[in-house]
């Protein structure tokens, strides 16, 4: 097989060097494949790529990718990209440059994959992986936590280890995901990645490894980065939600009552102060109907309708409340902007609110709580993980 180790690099010029010497040795000790490593560099002020260049002649198994710096996952984009399309590997892999992930590691990924496995993760959160002894305490919760946000918000909570670096990856299963779609540039590509090779029905497999503290350089995990986390881990959970799709085109046809009864009533000669509150109540009554009946049907039986009905109304009367709040605060900081972009604004939180207040108060998955209680109660055998679907 012919395998392409990708390590992007900014700043790294203490470590690259050492890197690729450490890289080549690794590679000759599992001759029957073709092993490359590629250095994709972000044009490093500290001339990373000038001491890449320097080791090339006499390497052909070394390449250097340039590009201007957009970020961790589009430099990883970048050089997945030249893997294949350009080198034509079986098999990539994502790796530190900064000795974080211990080359000596390497065949121990790759046995998985010629064991049957599509996505293999180098994982410090299944027993007998590691991360740094000394770590403090904001170290060790910020990686916990943002382990947490991918598993749960992002959906992925098969896997302990999604935010993890260190990755070999089938080209075939490469291949089934649209790089480009992916949205994201810094650091949230890791997750975003594996939300892709899961849906595509990767076999993913999580080896336990000790994650190494670097002692040259230092990480370019920025606050942009942590955002963009953030955002894409919800911005996956909405788009692959069935529930959130309908729910959200339930509230479509929400406004579309409310309107229609609005004027049907005020063409009958009805006062429109009178018809407002009655046109909104309407789309209320309609919007719970179709959650109870479709958006959350398979849930429907847990509790009285009547009493689903009156905490969707009370839902409904805090989005309002959301929704008008946001508009009061915006209009206050931008008297400049037009009116209508802060009442536009107030959808966002207002919806966000109104769907998971309704989907864990309204309409709670007690099927699925009981389930994973069930399964928190069985101890994991470390490194299996099964598709989620
Ligand atoms: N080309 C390029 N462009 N490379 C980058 C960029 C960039 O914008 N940002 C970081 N890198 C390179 C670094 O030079 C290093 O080789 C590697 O990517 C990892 O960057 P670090 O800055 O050392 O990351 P870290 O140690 O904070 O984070 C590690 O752990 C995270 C999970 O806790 C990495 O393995 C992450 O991928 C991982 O998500
Ligand atoms: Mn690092």
């Amino acid at each position: 097989m012919k395998i392409v180790v990708i390590t992007p690099t900014y700043n790294e010029r203490d470590n690259v060097a050492r890197l690729v010497h450490a890289l080549q040795a690794e590679f000759a000790r599992v001759p029957r494949h073709e092993w490359h490593h590629l250095v994709v560099d972000d044009a490093s002020p500290d001339g990373t790529a000038d001491a890449v260049r320097e080791l090339q002649p006499g390497r052909p198994g070394l390449h250097l990718l340039m590009g201007p710096r957009q970020g961790l996952g589009a430099a990883y984009v970048r050089g997945m990209r030249h893997a294949m399309d350009e080198l034509g590997a079986d098999v990539v892999y994502e790796m530190d440059a900064d000795f974080s992930h211990r080359p000596a590691d390497l065949p121990r990924l790759l046995r998985e994959i010629e064991c049957g496995a599509d996505f293999v993760i180098g994982s410090r959160y299944v027993e007998g992986g590691s991360i740094p002894a000394q770590w403090g305490w904001h170290r060790k919760a910020n990686s916990l936590l943002g382990n947490v946000v991918a598993r749960y918000v992002a959906g992925i909570p098969q896997v302990r280890d999604c935010t993890a670096g260190f990755r070999a990856i089938r080209v075939s299963t490469l291949r089934q995901i649209s790089l480009g779609e992916l949205r994201v540039q810094g650091y949230a590509f890791q997750v975003a990645l594996l939300h892709a090779a899961v849906t595509a029905g990767a076999r993913v497999k999580e080896i336990p490894v000790d994650f190494v503290d670097r002692t040259h350089g230092e990480s370019k995990l920025g606050l942009r980065d942590i955002v963009e986390f953030v955002v894409n881990a919800w911005w996956i959970r909405f788009t692959s939600s069935r529930t959130f799709l309908k729910f959200a085109a339930v509230g479509a046809t929400g406004v579309v009552v409310n309107l229609g009864v609005f004027t049907l009533l005020t063409s009958l000669g009805l006062n429109k102060y009178a018809a407002s509150p009655i046109a909104i109540e309407t789309s209320i009554v309609t919007n719970f109907l179709f959650n109870n009946y479709w958006t959350f049907r398979a849930r429907r039986g847990n509790g009285r309708t009547r009493i689903r009905g009156l905490k969707f109304n009370l839902v409904s009367l805090l989005s309002l409340c959301v929704s008008y709040g946001t508009f009061v605060v915006l209009s206050v900081l931008f008297p400049a902007v037009p009116p209508q972009w802060h009442q536009l604004a107030g959808i966002v939180p207002a919806t966000l609110i109104n769907y998971l207040l309704n989907s864990y108060w309204t309409f709670p998955d007690l099927e699925r709580r009981r389930a994973s209680e069930l399964l928190r109660s069985i101890p994991a055998t470390p490194g299996d993980v099964q598709q989620n679907d």
